[in-house]
């Protein structure tokens, strides 16, 4: 009865959730298993950003409680975003639920199935299910352990929770409430604590993290918080590289472009969400900052780190996004010349200020322009890792490739890369010869001098 699957939707933050999840439970004595089959418990942590995500995770939800009427012992929850926002409700669409957990509530994961277990072991009353779904005062302060995985060479660090911003279209603010930081020696012990375990790359999550600690924390020289962390990160040895997800044009200030010119293991790659390239359109969706101000902070980063790589969100087919808007918003997409973009159609979210916005934009006229921007994103991707061809690159060797005997590994500026290696190299630094390219991925030969493990 104590073995355990999560199964993660969305993004790294929910990774990150649940290998907290996964920490916890081993320590209370549980088994975590990678395959649902083999579980006692399957615990599914959701997302809410496109209602795509809630459709998948309640199709598996459905699908799993088929296997509470063959195995009464089988418990199944959900856990995260599309727990927080939609509450009870889920449990009229899925009455088998064992267990309901919200965002500010993982760390009560285990208590939980404890108390289920016991009951279902006859020793207590069967209980409805379990719904966990309040604001925690400190939640933030609850997340630290790592799985501590076997040759783990890139981490995920949490650094702050919830957000206080009001984008239209998002459902997070209401999801993960409003945002609450850790203390920075928090953070740096634990970035020292798995540097020990021989992690060499920091990504710190948040949902936006240049507004890390800007009420708890002061500014010190003329630097925020945010900068400060980095700025300790990159002293602590071990630590080969430094990356975070994401930051707001907002708070994108004159200190972190400084910092990518100061800190060597702050990776020259940056993922700023721009939404839209269109004004009326970010006016539209209340994010406060022009193309004009998105462009400022490209051109302040290309101008301390020429070769910055830059990846973004953007959506379209926003409510009374018009064709011309579109056509504006692509060619500015086109104009910064991203490396990497997540694009999104977008998706009603209910209760938030867009869903009863008029002049939504229909289904097919969204998939059009998703195929616009994916166009210029794969040209764009394509000629710069063109321009890698014949190049040395420093790459961070992750593992093997899913398919083949190729080893993969990323470069600084988050490039793919496939190429021949060997188990000892995983965790290494690497200099990669690349000598061809696609749009997603970088080939070459390793150049092993100074190598000595191969
Ligand atoms: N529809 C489509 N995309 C959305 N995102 C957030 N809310 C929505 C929505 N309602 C996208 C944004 C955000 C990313 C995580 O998801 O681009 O940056």
């Amino acid at each position: 009865m104590n073995r355990v699957f999560i199964k993660t939707y969305g993004c790294q933050m929910n990774e990150r959730d649940s290998e907290q999840v996964a920490s916890s439970l081993r320590d209370r004595g549980y088994s975590v298993v990678d395959n649902e089959f083999d579980a006692d418990v399957v615990l599914l942590n959701t997302c809410s950003v496109r209602d795509q995500a809630e459709q998948k995770a309640i199709g598996k939800a459905g699908y799993l409680s088929k296997r509470k009427r063959e195995n009464p012992n089988f418990v199944l929850g959900v856990m995260g975003c599309m727990a927080q926002n939609r509450g009870e409700e889920l449990i009229d669409r899925l009455p088998d639920l064992d267990l309901l957990v919200g965002t500010q509530k993982f760390h009560r994961v285990p208590d939980h199935l404890d108390h289920l277990i016991r009951s279902a072991n006859g020793q207590g009353p069967r209980p409805s299910t379990l719904v966990d779904l309040d604001e925690e005062a400190d939640s933030q302060n609850t997340i630290r352990d790592h799985i501590g995985k076997k040759n783990q060479v890139s981490a995920f660090v949490s650094i702050m929770q919830g957000c206080n911003m009001n984008c239209a279209f998002c459902i997070v603010p209401k999801t993960r409430g409003s945002e609450r930081s850790r203390p920075i020696e928090h953070i740096i012990e634990e970035v020292e604590e798995l540097a020990a375990n021989g992690v060499k790359e920091i990504t710190f999550l948040g949902q936006i993290v240049t507004s890390y600690g800007r009420r708890e924390f002061p500014v010190v020289d003329g630097k925020s918080p945010f900068v400060q962390l980095l700025e300790k990160t990159n002293d602590v040895p071990g630590i080969e590289r430094i990356r975070f997800t994401s930051p707001h044009p907002r708070g994108f200030k004159q200190d972190l472009v400084e910092a990518y010119r100061d800190l060597p293991k702050l990776c020259e790659y940056v993922h700023l969400p721009l939404q839209a390239g269109c004004d009326k359109t970010l006016r539209a969706m209340n994010r406060p900052y022009t193309k004009n101000r998105y462009s400022e902070i490209v051109n302040s980063l290309r101008a301390v780190v020429p070769d910055m790589y830059f990846s973004t969100d953007i959506i379209v087919g926003f409510p009374g996004e018009t064709e011309e808007d579109f056509s504006e918003s692509a060619a500015f997409f086109a104009d910064i010349g991203f490396d990497m973009a997540y694009i999104f159609k977008y998706s009603i979210r209910t209760g938030t200020p867009a869903e009863v916005m008029p002049d939504q934009v229909p289904q097919e006229e969204k998939e059009r322009r998703n195929q616009v921007l994916l166009e210029i994103l794969s040209r764009g991707s394509l000629q710069r890792n063109e321009r890698l061809i014949g190049t040395t690159q420093e790459v961070l060797v992750e593992g093997p490739a899913k398919r083949g005997d190729a080893y993969t590994g990323k470069t600084r500026g988050f490039r793919n890369a496939i190429f021949e290696a060997d188990e000892r190299l995983v965790g290494q630094l690497v200099e990669l010869k690349i000598d061809r390219v696609t749009a997603s991925s970088l080939y070459g030969e390793l150049v092993l001098a100074g190598v000595d493990t191969f």
